[in-house]
């Protein structure tokens, strides 16, 4: 049987460099300015995508993905920052949610507290209509990679997996208070700056998606970001691409 090809992304090659060093036979190209590098993971065709930081560059790299590779699932994973402070380095979100923690409307007041927004979803194409419409808040990762992350978790000794929330936007908060907002009003569970937008992406192409993504830094227990967890991150998303059925 074929298995599926999957597209990983990474936004820093130290969050791909492992990636692509497992694969076989690997064929490299540039589409605009991201790089992509497709190959063999055991039996399981692969194409990593190395986006570079931020939302903009983490949906062109996914529209130029998709389109010349076709991949049949794309998983965005990487490092991120802890938003519920039970959490720590090496442990690992599975996104069963994510948001735009930048996509908000604040009420209207002449004195300002931050803390007085609502989220808005992003506008994205809606099939039904014809034309780009506001969508929910929150896109949610897909069944089937999720319970391929889960069956990989049996096996991850490093840190506990947890199904989660990942708040994306172009931002890197150290406040706990502005942290602790975010995990309580919207239910995140850690900060990046990737995942939202290739779901959103995904989405609108209708490929299955999952972000996951590793504690590197948390202000809870006073974590600064530790570049192994990306290492780790990798070894673990390929245990993930495994038990994909
Ligand atoms: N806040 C925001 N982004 C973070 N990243 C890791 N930790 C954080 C954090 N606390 C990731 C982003 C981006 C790069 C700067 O690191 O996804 O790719």
């Amino acid at each position: 049987m074929n298995k599926k090809k999957v597209m990983i992304e990474g936004a820093m090659d130290l969050e791909t460099e492992l990636l692509i060093a497992s694969l076989e036979q690997p064929r490299e190209s540039m589409f605009g300015s991201w790089r992509f590098v497709e190959g063999m993971y055991k039996d399981i065709p692969l194409v990593v995508a190395v986006t570079s930081i931020g939302a903009a560059n983490a949906a062109a790299a996914t529209v130029l993905g998709i389109e010349h590779f076709q991949p049949d699932a794309v998983i965005s994973q990487g490092t991120a920052g802890g938003h519920d402070p039970v959490l720590q380095a090496f442990d690992i979100v599975l996104g069963k949610k994510s948001f735009d923690a930048s996509s908000y409307r604040t009420v209207k007041e002449e004195k300002a507290d931050w803390r007085h927004m609502e989220l808005m979803g992003a506008f994205a194409y809606d099939q039904h209509t014809g034309t780009f419409a506001p969508q929910a808040v929150y896109a949610s990762g897909d069944e089937a990679l999720l319970a391929a992350a889960h069956k990989a978790a049996t096996g991850y000794t490093r840190g506990r997996v947890v199904d989660g929330c990942i708040a994306s936007c172009n931002t890197w908060n150290r406040q706990q208070e502005r942290l602790l907002y975010f995990h309580e009003s919207f239910g995140s569970s850690c900060e990046e700056m990737e995942v939202h937008s290739a779901a959103l992406i995904c989405r609108q192409y209708a490929v299955p998606f999952l972000g996951i993504r590793i504690i590197s830094n948390t202000e809870f227990s006073d974590e600064e970001f530790q570049p192994e967890t990306a290492t780790v991150c990798q070894k673990f998303v390929l245990n993930v691409v495994e038990n994909i059925v």
